[in-house]
């Protein structure tokens, strides 16, 4: 039965009853909502509308219900109760009786809802920073195993300048440390407590919102309660930090799925995480890296989805809101499953280090170092520049690199070149060169790699 029923003469249609109802959603609070529903009825004791037998009474009901659901969690749907909230109020109201009927006094599904989300929030984003955290540890993991593979680094996806797989690993820390720090913050931010705030006025019975908010782990209480009931922003920071990160683990699948190609073949991927053909049987698939590019779309989709339902709503709650859990859940759960795939990914990843090599050595990487060879020479850089893109060409031609032109072919366009040019192409002075903070030398990497460890 609704929770609502004595306004009405009629019976809502079953169509209304499959639109309206949420259970099949948010049957996902569970927990929250009994753990809200415990608070809320030390905070209604302590208020005098039950009294403290009463309110143990309650208390121990719930836990109670919390067992026989964990043992038995198809109750829950079978119930066929509108929303998470009516289940556990009838579920009560089936245990204790009248007594059931009294831990509503006070309080709304709208603030009810708004904690209960808040609370998922909480722990899912406490599990979700530890994947990231995992994150960290297993690129760092990468970049000490390969710190020194020499690959090409790329612009425009043209070979730019070497680099080596440790640079290449330390990039994609960088970019989960900002992950964290943004996930972190947009939990600080969402770490307040609606509990309190009714159903968009505030509780017409004077509690301490505060000890409220602490006994459900929350920093504080919210300070309005029109925004309380209607503030869905840790929902939008949630998908939306998930979409940052999901574009970032999306652009190292892409790198990845690029590496692994028979065109580049500098990376071997485990067993583990690809796939076969089931027509090719040559075939090997990054079927994960894949899948990772691929869900970071429906991620940004249900970003989109939460800031478009909230633009135009009118304070405070309207029901358009039971529609920010679905598209929530599914950023949660892909986010998660992305991590955990992207981790196994990297701990199983070897990198074909002749092939690598290789490959930095063609396709000239290595002209900006005769171009800096000329500059120490005297030359000003735009000239050099110039110069260097001549000799390119000719070396294309020749189909030869740079460091096979003889001194004579090379002096033919600068007379400044001397013999002590060729150690300045080879791949270890670019490297060594790019011996700056950031850069790709191998001491930075080695000290980046150091400094991160101890973070
Ligand atoms: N199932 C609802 C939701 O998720 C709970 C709040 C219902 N509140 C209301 N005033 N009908 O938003």
């Amino acid at each position: 039965m609704a929770l609502w029923g004595g306004r009405f003469q009629g019976e809502t249609s079953a169509l209304f009853k499959l639109f309206n109802d949420s259970l099949p959603v948010d049957y996902r609070l569970f927990e929250q909502d009994v753990v809200g529903s415990i608070a809320w009825a030390d905070a209604i004791a302590s208020v005098g509308i039950i009294t403290a037998t009463e309110c143990s009474d309650l208390k121990k009901a719930l836990n109670e219900l919390l067992v026989e659901v964990n043992s038995d969690p198809a109750i829950i749907l079978a119930s066929g109760a509108e929303d998470i909230h009516s289940f556990v109020e009838s579920a009560l109201i089936a245990k204790v009786g009248d007594l059931g009927k009294k831990l509503h006094t006070g309080r709304s599904r709208n603030d009810q809802v708004a904690t209960d989300l808040k609370l998922w929030c909480q722990s899912e984003g406490a599990a979700l920073l530890a994947r990231l955290q995992s994150l960290h540890a297993e690129l760092l993991a990468l970049a000490e195993r390969e710190f020194d593979a020499v690959m090409p680094g790329y612009t425009h996806l043209q070979r730019a300048q070497p680099i080596t797989f440790g640079h290449w690993c330390l990039a994609y820390v960088e970019m989960t440390e900002r992950d964290i720090s943004r996930l972190d913050d947009a939990l600080t931010r969402a770490n307040t407590c609606p509990l309190g705030s009714g159903a968009l006025a505030g509780t017409a019975y004077k509690m301490d919102r505060y000890a409220l908010a602490t006994a459900l782990n929350f920093a504080s209480p919210t300070l309005n309660s029109l925004d309380s009931v209607s503030d869905r922003d840790h929902v939008v920071e949630l998908c939306s930090t998930a979409s940052i990160s999901m574009m970032h683990l999306s652009r190292m699948a892409e790198d990845l799925i690029f590496f692994n190609s028979g065109e580049a073949n500098f990376i071997s991927l485990s067993d583990e995480v690809t796939s076969g053909s089931s027509l090719m049987p040559q075939k090997k698939n990054p079927d994960a890296l894949e899948l990772i590019r691929g869900k970071t779309g429906r991620v940004y989709g249900s970003l989109v989805g939460i800031l478009t339902t909230m633009k135009a709503l009118p304070l405070a709650y309207n029901k358009d809101m039971q529609e920010d859990k679905e598209g929530l859940f599914d950023v949660v759960d892909s986010w998660t499953i992305c991590l955990d795939m992207a981790v196994l990914v990297l701990s199983g990843l070897k990198v074909n280090r002749p092939n690598a090599l290789l490959a930095a050595q063609q396709g000239y990487a290595n002209s900006t170092e005769l171009a800096d060879y000329l500059v120490s020479k005297g030359m000003p850089f735009r000239e050099a520049h110039h110069v260097v893109g001549e000799v390119v060409v000719a070396a294309i031609a020749k189909q030869i690199p740079l460091e096979e032109l003889s001194l004579a072919e090379l002096k033919a366009f600068a007379a400044v070149i001397e013999d002590d040019v060729y150690p300045n192409l080879t791949i270890e002075a670019c490297l060594a060169k790019r011996d700056v903070l950031g850069g790709t030398a191998l001491p930075q990497i080695q000290q980046a790699i150091a400094a991160k460890k101890v973070r």
